[in-house]
């Protein structure tokens, strides 16, 4: 045996002690020193030892030095690499939220597992203590949710700390998806999809082209036209005017060189328009501020080389900024706000407003326009205030068929406004246009204010907004997604207000290459799974299905989210009675909506952070016996199923099928 002198044995004894000491003492790690850009949330960006408003944290009084400041729907994953011991800190909402709208539940989730729960914490309660054990947890999540309720979620995680003995953790994004079209290819043989009903006032232009999907040439033809109605052969466009009211059924026919197909539809002429959710396109997510003439010309363009049009899609919207922007000093924003009769002026970039929407309608397409009740738009143009009558007037001599009335500078008007001031202006746009030659779908932008689903109809509304901007910060869409589709819907049950004539709308399809804000585009940040999401939760709830991103640069993934004619058919079914959620279990909501045919379509959505078994019962959806399950969109029937149905559903995700006998 070899001797070591005493003095390398005492430094060997003196590391090993050294070495076992560190192990066995946990360091802690401040949650606010790790990297937080990682961390999804639903506003604003993640502070370290502030709260999301940049003011120190404060919970119910008490003031904390260290923590975590975040925003609901948030969060932090967090990769222990099973090295941590405990997880520790004191979590309420931030004395600075500004209001007590919010009630937030925060949880703790260790390798799927609830740890903790908070109950649901108010504005200036106290903060509560979690302190859970993580020995052996490889991904932490902190979760911070304001189901229910819609702003000032300011969600703290004070004190926020690991007590780590092995690796050191670190944030991680949720795992990467791949965007996978799920949706087969429309057959080349005609079929014929979108819409099977449409409204038309009597005696105003009639336009509706017939969505049809199949190789070209196609030749188009409609059985039983009412009188003052006809067809154009090569482009299906439908065209005249009506004078007698009523019901008319007809049937369209299409034909190509590989086959035929036909489908009823019925013309309502009448006082209701709007008789399905609108179809189509808005300029504001991908353009906003920098739209032009030239931008809506080619929109109207890949409306019908995308093959959108084929599937129902029909209008071409221009949102904010084509009026003269009397604060700019961009001279193409400039000019006379109107004209010597008090009429409103386009600015210089769009030079002919007729010889657009003349340019949109001999695409067999419909023209939208916007414009505010106040002085100025959101955005600081012209707005309508008091030349209400010349600027509806305008509108229809331009040729527009459709009317965003966005409340913007009306609050200058209306100071703390009760619910008649918020109708006022709403009510005199809608008996101003129904007063027009011309028919003009009324969409009511006012964030919800009044809750503005109880009477958008009765004043003339055809859409209402039912919450503030989806995508109003960019970067927070997936959380609004969560907040203003699902809870404010499920909450104030607005399953109950929407139907033909008058549709709940959340808000633009956020999907394909959006604005960043910084004059560029990107694509959108909600992941594959939250796309598809996204768009089934749009068609169970009827809302209007206005694509807001860039049409002119269409991937295959974003174009097969936006015409899955199955899916549509989900949105557009003309018994127009909205979906509304029929079961909730934590992070698994089911969602379901009676369709005219008796059948039922069916969501199942998974709104936690790992992918999950979800069922749904058929005692949740009153029914009884077998039914065959369809996925919509892979356009697939399932199989027959007794009782419930079971689906594995990804984080976000959703499977959404339809059920029939
Ligand atoms: C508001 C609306 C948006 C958009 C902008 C335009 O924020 O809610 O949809 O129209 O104004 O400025």
């Amino acid at each position: 045996m070899k001797l070591h002198p005493p003095h390398l044995i005492a430094t060997l004894a003196l590391t090993l002690l050294t070495t076992h000491v560190l192990a066995a003492e946990p360091e802690t790690v401040w949650i606010s020193s790790l990297d937080l850009s990682p961390i999804v949330q639903g506003w604003g960006q993640p502070q370290a030892d502030k709260a999301v408003t940049g003011k120190p944290l404060s919970i119910g009084g008490a003031k904390f030095e260290r923590g975590l400041g975040t925003h609901t729907d948030s969060v932090v994953r967090l990769d222990l690499k099973r090295g941590a011991a405990r997880f520790s800190a004191s979590v309420g909402v931030d004395d600075a939220a500004g209001s007590d709208h919010a009630t937030i539940s925060f949880r703790v989730i260790g390798d799927g597992k609830t740890l903790f729960r908070s109950p649901g914490m108010k504005l200036g309660q106290p903060a509560r203590k979690v302190d859970v054990d993580v020995k052996g947890v490889k991904m932490l999540l902190l979760l911070a949710d304001s189901r229910g309720d819609v702003e000032y979620g300011h969600a703290d995680w004070a004190d926020a700390k690991l007590l780590v003995t092995g690796e050191r953790p670190v944030t991680v994004a949720h795992p990467r998806e791949e965007a996978v079209v799920l949706t087969p290819k429309p057959p080349r043989t005609p079929r014929i999809n979108g819409a099977r009903i449409f409204g038309v006032h009597p005696g105003h232009p009639f336009l509706f082209t017939i969505p049809a999907t199949g190789d070209r040439p196609m030749t188009f033809a409609v059985d039983h036209l009412p009188k003052g109605l006809s067809v154009d052969a090569s482009t299906g466009q439908i065209q005249g005017r009506i004078e007698k009211p009523g019901t008319y059924t007809v049937t369209f026919r299409v034909a190509n060189q590989l086959g035929k197909a036909k489908r009823k539809f019925k013309i309502v002429c009448g006082e209701t328009l709007a008789l399905t959710p609108h179809m189509g396109w808005n300029s504001w997510y991908v353009w906003e501020g920098h739209v032009t003439d030239q931008i809506m010309r080619a929109a109207a363009d890949a409306m019908v080389s995308s093959g959108m049009m084929d599937h129902g899609y029909q209008y071409v919207n221009i949102d904010d900024c084509w009026a003269v922007n009397p604060s700019s000093s961009d001279p193409t924003l400039g000019g006379e706000p109107r004209d010597a009769q008090g009429k409103v002026n386009a600015n210089q970039r769009f030079p002919d407003m007729k010889g657009l929407t003349d340019y949109i309608h001999a695409k067999g397409l419909k023209a939208g326009i916007y414009t505010s009740p106040g002085p100025l738009t959101c955005a600081g143009h012209v707005g309508a205030y008091q030349h209400e009558e010349l600027d509806a007037q305008r509108f229809a001599e331009w040729g527009y068929d459709f009317l965003k009335y966005d409340w913007c500078s009306y609050g200058s008007i209306a100071k703390n406004p009760k619910l008649p001031d918020m109708q006022k202006p709403y009510r005199l746009i809608g008996g101003i246009l129904r007063r027009l030659d011309r028919d003009m779908v009324l969409n009511l932008c006012q964030y919800g204010m009044g809750n503005v689903w109880e009477w958008g109809k009765e004043v003339g509304g055809h859409s209402w907004r039912t919450a503030g901007d989806l995508g109003g910060s960019f970067y927070g869409i997936p959380g609004a997604l969560f907040r203003d589709g699902f809870d404010v819907y499920a909450s104030r049950e607005l399953h109950k207000y929407g139907g033909p004539g008058g549709w709940n709308d959340p808000d633009y399809l956020l999907l394909g290459y959006l604005s960043n804000w910084k004059g560029a585009t990107a694509l959108t940040p909600l992941t594959p799974n939250e796309q598809y999401t996204h768009v089934s939760l749009w068609c169970l709830v009827a809302a209007p299905l206005i694509f807001s991103g860039d049409i002119t640069r269409l991937d295959d993934f974003t174009l097969n989210l936006l015409t899955n004619d199955e899916v549509i058919d989900v949105d557009q079914d003309p018994l127009g009675k909205p979906g509304r959620r029929v079961a909730i279990d934590g992070d698994l909501e089911v969602w379901a909506r009676d369709m005219e045919d008796g059948t039922k379509v069916v969501g199942l959505f998974n709104r936690g952070e790992d992918a999950t078994t979800m069922r749904v019962k058929w005692t949740d959806l009153g029914l009884k016996g077998k039914r065959i399950v369809r996925d919509l969109w892979r356009q697939q029937d399932l199989g027959k199923y007794e009782g419930e149905f079971k689906a594995s559903v990804p984080r976000h995700g959703v499977v959404l099928v339809r059920l029939r006998k």
